[in-house]
Formats: C-alpha cells, sequence, structure tokens
C-alpha cells in the first residue's frame, strides 16, 4: 500500500460498545457484547495509510472479567505489540471494568507503543451511539505516533492508566482522571497532549502469568460506620494471602475493622490500604500499622497486590 504507515489491531472484548437492543420492540433494554469485532469496525473511518486488523479476545459482559480473558488479552497484546508493522493496539472494552483492565495491561506490559482501551456507554442499536466516536477517537490516539502506554480513550478524552475512574453510571462522559486530569484530548482525530504518558510497569511479565486458578485470592473490605471484623476473620480462616481495605478519608480505618486486619497482617495475610473517596491518595505516615497503597484506588490496589504476590 502507497504511504503505509503500520497496522493497528483492534482487540475485542464485549461490552456495551458491541451492545444491540434485547428485541426489536424495546428500545430500552439491551445485551451486551453482541457484535463481533468486524461489526464494530464495519462502515468507520479509518486512520490514513494504517491497515487494520480485528481479532475477537472474549465477548463479555466487563462485570464478568476474570483473570482467563486478562490473561488472554495481556498476551495477545504483547504478541502483537512485539510485530515490527504493529503501530498500537486498540481494545475494545466494557465500562464497568475498565480501570482495572487498563490498569492491569500497564503493569504486566509497560508498553512503548499505545495500547488504547475504549468502550460505549450506549449499545450499538442506541440512536446515538456513543461507540463508533469513541472507536474512531482510540483509533487516531493508536495512530497518532504520539502516544504511548495503556490509555482509555472516551468522549474525547484521553486518560492514564493509573489515574483513570469510571465516575458515573449514565452518562455518555463517563470517566475522569480526578486531579491529575486527563492526559489529552483527542479533537477531530487530533492529539491535544496536556501530560506525561502512562510509564510504569514490568514488561516480562506478560508471558510468565500464571495459569488463571492459580492468581493469588485479593479481596476487598470496606471500613464504614458500625464496620466490625467478622469479614477479614472468615477470610483469614478461608486462606485468602491478601485483602485491601478500602479506607475513609486518607485510608482510616474504623477501630474494630483495623484490629481484625492487623490480626491478619500478623498471620502473614498482606494487607494494603486504600480510601473510598473518590479523589485524592492515601498520605503515608512513618509509623502506618498497615500500608498505603500509594495513589491507588482499592480496585487497582487489589490488582496491584495481586501481581505483587504472584512475583509478577
Ligand atoms: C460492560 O461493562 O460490559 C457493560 C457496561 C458498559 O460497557 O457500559
Amino acid at each position: 500500500m502507497q504511504g503505509h504507515k503500520g497496522k493497528l489491531v483492534v482487540l475485542a472484548t464485549g461490552g456495551t460498545i458491541a451492545g444491540r437492543a434485547a428485541s426489536a420492540s424495546d428500545n430500552l433494554a439491551y445485551q451486551a457484547a453482541q457484535l463481533g469485532v468486524e461489526q464494530l469496525l464495519a462502515g468507520l473511518p479509518r486512520p490514513v495509510g494504517f491497515a487494520i486488523e480485528g481479532e475477537q479476545v472474549a465477548q463479555i459482559d466487563s462485570k464478568d472479567m476474570d483473570f482467563a480473558v486478562w490473561r488472554a488479552l495481556a498476551q495477545r497484546c504483547a504478541h502483537w505489540l512485539a510485530q515490527p508493522e504493529v503501530a498500537g493496539i486498540v481494545v475494545t472494552h466494557g465500562t464497568d471494568t475498565m480501570e482495572e483492565s487498563a490498569f492491569f495491561l500497564q503493569q504486566v506490559l509497560a508498553p512503548a507503543k499505545p495500547v488504547v482501551l475504549t468502550g460505549a456507554m450506549r449499545p450499538a442499536t442506541s440512536v446515538a451511539a456513543d461507540g463508533p466516536q469513541n472507536l474512531v477517537d482510540a483509533l487516531a490516539v493508536a495512530a497518532s505516533g504520539e502516544a504511548r502506554g495503556v490509555c482509555v480513550v472516551f468522549a474525547g478524552s484521553v486518560h492514564g492508566a493509573a489515574d483513570v475512574q469510571k465516575v458515573h453510571g449514565y452518562r455518555s462522559n463517563a470517566f475522569a482522571s480526578g486531579d491529575a486530569g486527563p492526559v489529552a484530548y483527542v479533537e477531530e482525530g487530533q492529539l491535544r497532549v496536556l501530560r506525561a504518558w502512562p510509564q510504569g510497569g514490568t514488561v516480562r511479565a506478560a508471558g510468565t502469568l500464571p495459569d488463571p486458578g492459580q492468581w493469588p485470592r485479593v479481596e476487598i473490605v470496606l471500613s464504614h460506620a458500625g464496620a466490625g471484623g467478622a469479614i477479614v476473620r472468615a477470610l483469614v480462616k478461608d486462606g485468602v494471602p491478601g485483602i485491601v481495605v478500602a479506607g475513609t478519608g486518607n485510608g482510616t480505618v474504623h477501630r474494630a475493622l483495623e484490629e481484625a486486619l492487623l490480626e491478619a497482617q500478623q498471620a502473614g495475610v498482606a494487607v494494603r490500604r486504600a480510601s473510598r473517596c473518590l479523589q485524592g491518595r492515601v498520605l503515608p505516615h512513618a509509623g502506618d500499622r498497615l500500608p498505603a497503597a500509594e495513589g491507588l484506588t482499592p480496585v487497582k490496589a487489589r490488582v496491584a497486590l495481586m501481581l505483587e504476590l504472584m512475583g509478577a
């Protein structure tokens, strides 16, 4: 092809972007994960000079994301990133756990090329589907030559894997990066870059992730008014190797829950302290009895602790 600039790979995993109305008579109800990757790409404008290859890695509602899909996704990303002609990867994904998958992929791939996750809040059969524009924007970011690392492209914003969170259950502009703000905006296919691209993680891990059944179990418990230690004690009895506590404010924990977490730590369970607050980060202090999951939300602290426990 003349002016050939390389290849973009689209790895599809399901989600509302691939959703369609449950029946012809019902405009509102829909089922996620119905359309295949070629249907998502059909008729879309594509970045000039790039060949596009689609691959269906999974077809799920992302609330059901599991370790088998994460491992397959990391391995397919690693495979394609190693091909010199591949300029970048786009992953279509349900919005509900997109931030967890983005963080996981950054931790295990640390890619120098862009891996861009996107999805939709409205199904493909909606009268105002947002998926096609999000996918066009994600392809533009992957083809830009500027982007690197794992990011989420949604509603015209580009969010880094470490900061991105789904912050709204319905609006089409459902993602934000808290205090950090987006890495960039994508406007008519052009990037307006605001700050550094995602970095960090360990490249070697994707090929060495164990069988999904061997991944360490890390549970999240919540501190709240009237919290107690019964759940933590049950988890310890059940042999759980890691617990993340979603604390209040700056990672403070109800004293009854804290007592059980300290017992768990004493018994060899790895405990990390995050905050249930949507913004800000847990500031570590000298003498902290439960280590802070610095800068990570509870769901991302869980991913980080899982990888730490598996030595990845
Ligand atoms: C999902 O997360 O797969 C369903 C919801 C969505 O994609 O918005």
